[in-house]
């Protein structure tokens, strides 16, 4: 059987790999590719290596896919305008938005669904090198999602399939595990300078502490893995870490973040006598003051 031809809307930092990734492995046969500049979509078809870079999509594309990768706030209304000139044609339409639901491509008056390649894709050639084994995250219309895990599959890529109703919370899920991990390194890097510790003995160091968490949090709960003065019930010691937080300016993050570790610490290890203690130490200053007046 051939390859689905696969022509492309928004052809950036996410769709640009992903459509030269399946086309070397022979999953898809390139089509058009559109951007808001042509400029821009040639820049795309270098990189895919095949396809025609063109200022519109052709107004008959009757039988083939297209992947819009546009960015998110951009996808209703290209959907729109896309129902209005070429309705009903495709054989199958995708996203790639990990937040936005399938159905926003239901103008289109195609099946559809969503493919959220977990990886980030700043780095162009690397995030091509890194493609197989990637988690790819399905969403929408069941027919469209088989004729997805296939080609996803065959090109070497580990397939889920999420329901639209829990797609908010899987997002936050991975922004929390992607994004929030830089905010936290951030945190340590800034307090590890406040040390005197030089910035590249920091950085090593933080990196070896957080490699390590992420290596036991692979194999056990949040539970089961943590350590520290928190769950110990030190409060003297917490009461130290907060006072020298509070001197880097992020006194408020340090104790919010607190708040959440006590409460893993309790989950796993019961209530100590010292808890109360630490609760008031940990608790929100601003809310601690109002309390007080
Ligand atoms: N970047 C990531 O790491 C990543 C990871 C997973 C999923 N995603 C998802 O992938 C999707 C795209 O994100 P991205 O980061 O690849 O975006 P991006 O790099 O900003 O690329 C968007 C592309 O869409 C084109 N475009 C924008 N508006 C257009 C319009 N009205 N008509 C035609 N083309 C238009 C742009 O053209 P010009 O170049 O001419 O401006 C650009 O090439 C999003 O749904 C995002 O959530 C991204």
């Amino acid at each position: 059987m051939n390859p689905p031809r696969l022509h492309c809307l928004g052809c950036g930092r996410a769709a640009k790999v992903i459509l030269r990734w399946l086309r070397e492995q022979a999953r898809v046969d390139i089509g058009q590719i559109c951007n808001r500049s042509l400029a821009s979509a040639r820049r795309a078809v270098d990189f895919i290596g095949a396809g025609e870079a063109v200022e519109v999509l052709a107004a008959d594309l009757s039988g083939d896919w297209l992947l819009m990768g546009l960015p998110d706030g951009e996808l209703e209304a290209a959907a729109l305008g896309l129902s209005c000139r070429m309705p009903g044609q495709f054989a199958l339409a995708f996203h790639l938005s990990g937040s936005m639901s399938a159905s926003v491509l239901d103008p289109l008056g195609v099946p559809v669904a969503a493919v959220h390649p977990v990886r980030a894709f700043a780095d162009a050639d690397s995030a091509l090198a890194a493609m197989p084994g990637t988690r790819l995250v399905g969403e929408g219309q069941a027919q469209p999602l088989d004729r997805l895990r296939t080609i996803f599959e065959q090109a070497g890529g580990r397939w889920l399939v999420i329901d639209g109703g829990g797609k908010a919370a899987y997002h936050a899920a991975t922004v929390v595990a992607s994004n929030y991990l830089v905010t936290l390194n951030q945190l340590a890097r800034t307090l590890a300078a406040a040390s005197g510790l030089s910035t590249p003995d920091a950085v090593d160091l933080l990196d070896g502490l957080q490699r390590a968490g992420l290596d036991v949090l692979g194999q056990s709960a949040p539970a089961q893995a943590l350590t520290g003065p928190i769950e110990r019930g030190d409060v003297a010691a917490v009461a130290r870490l907060v006072a020298a937080a509070d001197g880097q300016g992020q006194g408020g993050l340090f104790r919010a973040l607190g708040r959440a570790t006590l409460d893993i610490a309790l989950s796993a290890r019961g209530q100590k006598p010292s808890d109360p203690a630490m609760r008031v130490i940990l608790a929100d200053a601003s809310v601690a003051t109002s309390q007080r007046d």
